[in-house]
């Protein structure tokens, strides 16, 4: 009775998640490994983070100062070698870094937050991006700036269903408008709006995703 079940079951479409479609699969060792580091993920930091959803995944950690600031959604995996850092440690306004699910980071993400930095969902990150809500202040009068603890804060909000491209800088007080690009070595200093390629230091729009003029076709599929 069972395995008639089994057999009516529709496979995965095209239109399936990713992370759903291994649900019928055998089990392999691509899975195996996968169930790990979600149960590792769990046991070392869903205690200490403000909040970790289900099949979240943490690769090796660089820097996580203070994990009571963090805050991941479900199905986020970040990559080896990131750096999730709270700058102010002694404001406990927490969280302060959040990240929304689906989102994926490649390798040596950097999120510097003081107060506030905002990651939407399915937010896809490219290797070596640096997001940050602060500058350091630096007196010619008072402390060296390596012992002055004092911040330019402004928050940093990044919509959803954004790529941002590798190498990208997202500076403070930034905010980026959901479904859109930044190119690769960009650094944004001013607000992006929704559906826009921006791309060059300091970042500028290039297109606009939502004029069906300048959408970029899909390549086609070679078999
Ligand atoms: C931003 C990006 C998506 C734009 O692609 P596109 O829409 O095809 O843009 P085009 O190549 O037509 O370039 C349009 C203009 O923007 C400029 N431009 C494109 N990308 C740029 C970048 N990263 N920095 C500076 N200028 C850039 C081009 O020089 C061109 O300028 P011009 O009109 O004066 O000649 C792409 O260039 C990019 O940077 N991709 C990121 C790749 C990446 O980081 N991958 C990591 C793997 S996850």
């Amino acid at each position: 009775m069972s395995g008639s079940r089994e057999h009516e079951r529709p496979g995965p479409s095209d239109e399936t998640p990713t992370y759903a479609r291994g649900r019928g699969r055998r089990w392999s060792l691509g899975v195996l490994i996968r169930q790990w580091e979600i149960v590792r993920t769990h046991l070392v930091w869903g205690w200490r983070l403000h909040s970790l959803g289900k099949r979240t995944v943490l690769c090796r950690c660089c820097v996580l100062n203070n994990p009571r600031a963090v805050a991941l959604g479900s199905y986020v995996k970040i990559h080896n070698d990131f750096i999730l850092a709270d700058l102010c440690p002694a404001d406990r306004e927490y969280p302060k870094i959040v990240i929304g699910d689906g989102t994926m980071a490649m390798f040596r993400l950097q999120c510097n937050a003081a107060r506030s930095v905002r990651i939407g969902r399915n937010v896809l990150i490219a290797s070596n991006v640096l997001i940050t809500d602060s500058d350091h202040v630096v007196d010619p009068d008072g402390l060296p700036v390596t012992r002055n603890a004092k911040f330019i804060t402004r928050p940093v909000c990044i919509g959803d269903n954004c790529w941002l491209g590798q190498n990208a800088v997202i500076l403070k007080g930034v905010a980026i408008g959901h479904d859109s690009i930044v190119g690769a070595n960009s650094v944004v200093t001013r607000d992006v709006p929704p559906c826009s390629v921006v791309a060059g230091n300091p970042a500028r729009l290039i297109r606009r995703l939502d004029d069906p003029a300048c959408t970029a076709q899909p390549l086609p599929v070679l078999i």
